[in-house]
């Protein structure tokens, strides 16, 4: 079986459309076959941008890793004013970002790249909701090496179940960023590393 970080050039297409309102924003992403989460927002991914949303600054550059169909990037750019870099190393995932990007009108991009791979700039902040199902490697690459794409004053947010290993990801950072946690939710961390 297919999973959702996979690229599957045979899979066949059923789009379908995630309404998401924050305030007064209304958001109706295009959503298909073979992406994470290609039914509803995810629950993690929503506790994520609502608390940045709650204590970040507007108008940072951003990267989102991981992107899926784009939700966290897509909310960010519109509710924050910010540009948005958004990669995924599924093809069909940065398809439909580049969709609501265009649909919502946001100053955003989004490419394929695996992990950082072809990513060549620096910014403000990066924001994922990892890819535990990818395994350890990926997802605490993903973790480790933001700090390398972080402007100086830069933060990293994340967010991770207990049940996925929460609390011992945590203690493995620490040595490399000055970690908070910022919510915690249903057993979800959000999970914020600031460069010291
Ligand atoms: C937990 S999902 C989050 C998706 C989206 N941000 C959301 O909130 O709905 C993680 C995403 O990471 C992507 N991914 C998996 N392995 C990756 C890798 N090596 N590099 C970049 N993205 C990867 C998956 O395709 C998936 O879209």
């Amino acid at each position: 079986m297919s999973q959702y970080f996979t690229n599957d050039n045979n899979l066949r297409s059923e789009y379908r459309n995630i309404v998401y309102n924050y305030k007064n924003y209304s958001f109706n992403f295009v959503s298909d076959l073979g992406v994470f989460s290609k039914d509803k927002v995810d629950y993690g991914s929503r506790l994520l941008v609502e608390n940045y949303i709650e204590h970040g600054d507007k108008f940072k550059k951003v990267l989102d890793v991981g992107c899926g169909y784009g939700f966290i990037g897509v909310v960010v750019a519109k509710v924050m004013s910010s540009h948005v870099d958004m990669v995924d190393v599924n093809k069909r995932a940065v398809h439909l970002s580049n969709i609501n990007i265009d649909n919502h009108k946001v100053d955003a991009k989004a490419f394929i790249s695996n992990c950082y791979d072809d990513v060549s700039d620096k910014y403000d902040v990066i924001i994922s909701n990892p890819p535990i199902r990818a395994g350890k490697d990926i997802y605490m690459k993903i973790i480790n090496d933001a700090f390398n794409y972080l402007n100086d004053d830069g933060a990293f947010w994340f967010v991770m179940n207990r049940d996925q290993g929460a609390k011992s990801t945590i203690k493995k950072i620490e040595n490399v960023y000055k970690v908070d946690v910022i919510d915690k939710s249903k057993g979800f961390f959000v999970i914020l590393c600031k460069k010291r």
